[in-house]
């Protein structure tokens, strides 16, 4: 069994909080009348925080933000986001997710988070599987954000494991980066299916335990 544990992103991969990170941002963007749709979202993706209101303010015409208003806005975007995740509930995980995360488990694979999210536990608060995962590292235990691998690297540390042990999980172009970058193999879905520097792209969550499986 080549893989010991399985670390996965969250956003994008265990739940879907993409239209919520848009309608908060989509909020303070037209507050200050700068351009921003579903498109550039897409370019937030896997991105902190603070480095996506940079990529933001590129399309910010006039003076430039103060690094005091630009923390305010940071604060508002944030605000606005934690009201939408206060919807979620476990009803927002799907059986297909929940399934294999205990199937991994009940296989002996040990499961943790690698996520930029800063909300990452509230969010697996509100899906009720906090428990489920033997570590999480996310946006509060790190200085760089993905492609940086450091997200990933505390994980595998808090697991007490190599990289080459562990398998990593994301859907954003970015976050395979970070796995490439900290010597991880990596299950690619979504935009990240086809990337190059994907280890196996997949088609399904469910598809993490055929990888596993065969190696
Ligand atoms: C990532 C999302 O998981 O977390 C990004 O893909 C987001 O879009 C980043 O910017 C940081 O999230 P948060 O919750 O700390 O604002
Ligand atoms: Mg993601």
């Amino acid at each position: 069994m080549k893989y010991k544990a399985i670390i996965f992103d969250l956003d994008g991969v265990i739940c879907f909080t993409d239209h919520y990170h848009y309608l908060a941002w989509k909020k303070l963007a037209d507050r200050f009348n700068i351009p921003f749709n579903e498109e550039d979202n897409n370019l937030l993706r896997g991105v902190s925080r603070a480095e996506s209101l940079e990529i933001i303010l590129r399309k910010h015409q006039g003076e430039p933000f103060s690094a005091e208003q630009k923390e305010k806005m940071l604060e508002e975007k944030n605000e606005t986001y934690k009201e939408y995740l206060k919807q979620m509930s476990p009803k927002d995980l799907s059986e297909e997710v929940i399934f294999t995360l205990l199937d991994l488990l009940s296989e002996g694979y040990r499961i943790a988070i690698g996520s930029s999210s800063k909300n990452t536990k509230f969010i697996l608060d509100r899906l009720g599987i906090t428990k489920l995962f033997d570590a999480i590292s996310d946006g509060t235990n790190i200085t760089r954000s993905k492609p940086d691998p450091e997200v990933f690297l505390k994980a595998a540390e808090y697991l007490g494991l190599e990289p080459a042990e562990c398998l990593v999980v994301e859907d954003a172009k970015a976050g395979i980066d970070a796995a490439k970058n900290g010597g991880f193999d990596s299950c690619g879905l979504l935009d990240a299916r086809d990337y190059v520097n994907t280890t196996y792209g997949i088609d399904s969550f469910k598809q993490i335990l055929d990888v596993v499986h065969n190696n």
